[in-house]
């Protein structure tokens, strides 16, 4: 069947792969025509400069994008993803299914993918919409190696019409769940905790301190999730401590080593341009840091992370600020 994929960046070509593996046809929009002749001439991942299958196609046309298939998979950086789907929205011309690929929350509403596509594409322009998420580095899905995700939807059949298009009995399991709130909100908040996770270690802080902050930071996760109405057990899953495992230690993840600058003592501003690619974590732990306000939970190293973030403290007094809380109970729920 034909594809189309909005954003072919270090995901979305690696994800045009994996359909292409699995017998489909893609098209990808992007905005940049480097990507695209790189592609389209040389058959290359525009990042990673591997060899990609010659039938991927790529073009900046957001119309032939859309009138290329039904199924669209979206992998723009949430910043973008409304004013792509709004302009979406006005060339679609048959119900089109929406499956989000990307991981993070719109800065300034701090909404969901799922509740930006109700909002920008009119009830006639979508058939359905599924996230599919979990621990999955590009630079691994690229090269074939075994992987994980899953697919969520408020419609089962449509969550396993996504399972069945992406799993590949050689490298890529996908499972499938009904908790959208649950993968769209753990894929997002574990890139908080990531950016924890890479400050204590800029920091100079050692594994325990690490494996401190990453455990106390599921339990935060899982709060979140809960309080915006998602499942406990989505977050103890491949879409929160699956993703949390892959994403807090490796320097594969522009989370983490956004998380190391600053613990370097860089400003949140060094720290993201010297990653270079987009960091979603920072908009993250200010949605979290929201989120706990909000809804009256404690987020105490979403907190501490909050106070780095918009430059109250330095990473030094948050982590003074978090020893020195009252003493509690290891408690997980
Ligand atoms: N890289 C990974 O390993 C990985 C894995 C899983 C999920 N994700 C998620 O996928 C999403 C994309 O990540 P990525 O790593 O591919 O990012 P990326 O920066 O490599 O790619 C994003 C692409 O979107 C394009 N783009 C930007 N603005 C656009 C616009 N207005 N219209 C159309 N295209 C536009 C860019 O040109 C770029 O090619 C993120 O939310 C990320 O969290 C990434």
């Amino acid at each position: 069947m034909n594809v189309s994929i909005l954003g072919g960046g270090s995901w979305g070509t690696t994800l045009a792969q994996v359909l292409t593996d699995n017998g489909n046809n893609v098209l990808i929009r992007d905005i940049n025509k480097d990507f695209i002749n790189k592609i389209n001439n040389n058959h290359l991942h525009p990042f990673f400069d591997l060899i990609i299958p010659e039938s991927i196609k790529a073009t900046d046309s957001l119309e032939e994008t859309l009138d290329f298939s039904d199924v669209i998979v979206l992998c723009v950086p949430t910043k973008v993803t409304r004013s792509v789907l709004n302009e979406c929205n006005k060339l679609i011309k048959t119900p089109k299914l929406f499956i989000n690929v990307s991981k993070g929350i719109e800065p300034s509403t701090s909404k969901r993918v799922s509740e930006i596509v109700d909002e920008e594409i009119s009830e006639k322009n979508r058939s359905g919409y599924v996230v599919l998420s979990g621990p999955s580095h590009a630079e691994e899905v690229i090269l074939r190696k075994v992987t994980s995700l899953v697919a969520a939807s408020n419609d089962d059949s449509k969550a396993k019409f996504v399972q069945e298009l992406f799993n590949n009995e050689k490298y890529l399991r996908v499972y499938t769940s009904d908790d959208v709130i649950g993968v769209e909100t753990g894929g997002a908040m574990k890139n908080a905790i990531a950016i924890v996770s890479g400050v204590a270690s800029g920091m100079g802080l050692g594994e325990n301190a690490r494996a401190f902050l990453i455990t106390r930071g599921i339990k935060e996760i899982v709060s979140i999730v809960v309080a915006l109405g998602g499942k406990m057990e989505t977050a103890y899953g491949l879409a929160g401590i699956g993703d949390l495992i892959v994403t807090a230690s490796s320097m594969n993840s522009r989370n983490f080593q956004c998380g190391l600058n600053l613990g370097k003592g860089m400003s949140v501003e060094e720290a993201i341009h010297a990653v270079t690619q987009n960091v979603e974590g920072i908009r993250a732990i200010e949605a979290g840091y929201e989120i706990g306000k909000k809804y009256n939970v404690e987020l105490p190293i979403i907190n501490a992370a909050y106070q780095v973030v918009n430059g109250s403290n330095n990473a030094k007094e948050a982590l003074h600020n978090l020893l020195s809380r009252s003493l509690k109970s290891e408690k997980y729920w």
